[in-house]
């Protein structure tokens, strides 16, 4: 989505801008701009289409150079990829705005100011907010007023950054629905959608709450308002993950960075979590044990890959805590009528902790009587953290690349121990915790086990670089394992793939398989194992090609077209996690061999912070 960068400073901000723009690459975009406030008071801005570097070229053709300014990627909403629909946008000469989110009451906006005499170049529903502070900066006193006064006529969801040359050295901000943050400099002040924008000068910072307006002035000053107006004290908060995270180092991609830190970062979401034989619940927050002890229902709400995790919970939750789960995609509960049984816990899944759906569906979810609200989360401070009762951090390190690994297997480690701790409660076989609590310490070592299989998997992935389709298959919890490895297959390769539990295949699905569609599948050693098997035979019969992911126990043997790569011996319950990391390296096999923007794909953006 979309990324802001805004700095006020005491040397040329033009760098700090391009470079927190390259920093945010990787939230997805499709055009770039930078306005600068100039030392003789003009307003001066480049917007280019395309990469941050094709602003970069624009740039060393044409610099800016200034200590106030604000920057932008822009991710189409309203109109299309253009120069002209590019952030900033003016008002005049002397007024920008960047902006995140939508406005959804853009149009009335539009034809009120129009009527005024307002001429608009854009067909964003961004240019309604420059316009609307210019008009109010007539009525106002200052800046801050003027943008405090345009809030108030704006719907839906925004992040927004104003400056103007009125107001030298100044950047009024504001939050309502989209994620802003203060960095906090020495003698400087810097604004940005993510903090990652902005390591490269702070790892200190302020997260804005909702309806907070910023004022951010020379000498490093930063003033924060309430929604009402107050001044407000906001915690600076230093940033824990260092700036290496935001670098590929020898990685070709993000990506695979990213699924090879999973052993890791898997221990550090366990540390200090586990007991000698239990899950500690108060890893959760200090409420925890008394609200879990009332749990008697679960609903689970997250999209996309999160969404994933939530309904391999399902199966931990039934069998290990004995309490009945519902698992649904944020954008479809939130627009339900939803029946929420007495103490039920209300849980949502995200990387982010910012995406649109999901954070409605808190907010719709806070009025339906839940017992409490769970945020597995990986982004401390984000809005679904600050929003929820409780909450468990999944120390996954920032997740750059745009298809989730380690923030997807880490969710799945938080979600054992979530399992674990209500299993406790509710009388969960001590025998059976230590098992699973040993199960958990040993699986950073056998992850390193299956990454130590990627060559081999690299070598599967030839057979995909000319196929347009693929199946996926997988019983019990790996039926979500089955539908996320389809998920980051089509996301980052473009090739149409689709995950059944293999019990479906023959109400449907079997139709499709010839020599063309290859057919992926788990198979670890599990009770449906020879269930399992039965149907990968279905597949054979039609003469599909088999690509089977299975434990080294289990007895399946290579023969022409049933390709069998196997994987170290696991825990059945934590096989779900295990089983991803073949699934994760072989959609990046194959969009490497087809040459697509790996950390960056198409259409696509990391943080969904619109609905
Ligand atoms: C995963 O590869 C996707 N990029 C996407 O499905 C993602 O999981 C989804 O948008 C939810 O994001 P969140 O976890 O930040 O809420």
């Amino acid at each position: 989505m979309c990324g802001i960068v805004g700095a006020v400073a005491e040397r040329n901000v033009e760098a700090i801008l391009l470079e927190g723009l390259k920093r945010l690459e990787y939230r997805g975009y499709d055009s770039a701009g930078m306005a600068v406030l100039a030392a003789d008071g003009t307003l001066q801005r480049r917007r280019a289409v395309g990469k941050v570097a094709a602003l970069a070229e624009r740039l060393v053709e044409a610099p800016l150079s200034g200590r106030c300014g604000i920057a932008h990627t822009r991710w189409a909403t309203h109109g299309r990829p253009s120069e002209v629909n590019a952030h900033p946008h003016q008002s005049g000469e002397r007024l920008a705005v960047v902006h995140n989110g939508i406005i959804e009451n853009h149009e009335p906006l539009r034809r009120d100011l129009e009527a005024d005499g307002y001429r608009f170049d854009s067909e964003t529903d961004t240019e309604v907010v420059a316009h609307l502070v210019a008009r109010e900066s007539e009525a106002a006193g200052d800046l801050l007023d003027a943008v405090r006064r345009t809030l108030a006529r704006l719907d839906g969801a925004y992040a927004l950054g104003v400056v103007s040359a009125d107001a030298p050295d100044v950047i009024v901000g504001a939050r309502k629905g989209s994620p802003l943050v203060v960095g906090v400099g020495i003698g400087e002040a810097f604004l940005g959608s993510d903090p990652l924008a902005l390591l490269q000068v702070t790892d200190r910072f302020i997260y804005l709450e909702e309806g907070d307006v910023v004022r951010l002035s020379a000498g490093g000053r930063i003033e924060v308002f309430d929604a009402a107006g107050t001044p407000m004290e906001r915690e600076v908060q230093t940033f824990e993950h260092g700036d290496g995270a935001a670098s590929r180092g020898d990685y070709r991609h993000f990506m695979l960075k990213e699924i090879h830190e999973q052993p890791a970062v898997i221990a550090a979401c366990l540390e200090g979590r586990l007991g000698e034989r239990s899950a500690l619940v108060e890893s959760f927050g200090p409420d925890a044990e008394a609200l879990f002890s009332r749990v008697r229902q679960v609903h689970i709400v997250a999209c996309g890959t999160s969404y994933h995790a939530g309904m391999v919970a399902r199966y931990w939750l039934e069998r290990f805590a004995g309490v009945p789960v519902q698992v649904e995609v944020a954008s479809e509960y939130r627009y339900r009528r939803v029946v929420v049984p007495e103490d039920t816990l209300f849980v949502t899944l995200s990387q982010s902790g910012e995406t649109a759906d999901t954070l409605a569906a808190l907010r719709f979810a806070r009025e339906r009587g839940y017992l409490a609200s769970l945020a597995i989360c990986n982004v401390p401070g984000s809005s679904l953290v600050r929003e929820s009762d409780l909450s468990l951090m999944t120390q996954a390190g920032p997740e750059i690349g745009v298809a989730s690994t380690k923030a997807f297997t880490t969710q799945l480690t938080a979600l054992m121990l979530f399992t674990l701790a209500l299993g406790r409660l509710k009388g969960l076989d001590a025998g059976v915790q230590g098992e699973l609590v040993a199960a958990l310490r040993g699986l950073p070592r056998l992850m390193e086990g299956v990454l130590a299989l990627d060559g081999e998997i690299e070598a599967l992935s030839t057979a995909f670089a000319e196929k347009h389709h693929a199946l996926f298959l997988g019983r019990g919890a790996h039926f979500p394992i089955a539908l996320e490895g389809a998920l980051k297959l089509k996301e980052i390769s473009y090739i149409h793939a689709e995950a059944y539990p293999a019990g479906e295949l023959k109400h449907g699905p079997l139709a499709l398989v010839d020599a063309e569609m290859p057919v992926i599948s788990v198979a670890p050693n599990d009770e449906l194992l020879d269930k399992l098997k039965s149907n990968l035979q279905e597949v054979r019969a039609r003469g599909g090609e088999l690509f089977v992911f299975a434990d080294e126990e289990v007895g399946m043997n290579e023969e022409e077209y049933v390709h069998v790569l196997r994987l170290p011996r696991v825990h059945e319950a934590l096989a779900p996690i295990l089983y991803t990391l073949p699934l994760q390296l072989l959609s990046y096999h194959v969009a490497v061999l087809k040459g697509t923007d790996v950390d960056q794909p198409r259409n696509l953006a990391k943080s969904v912070t619109v609905e």
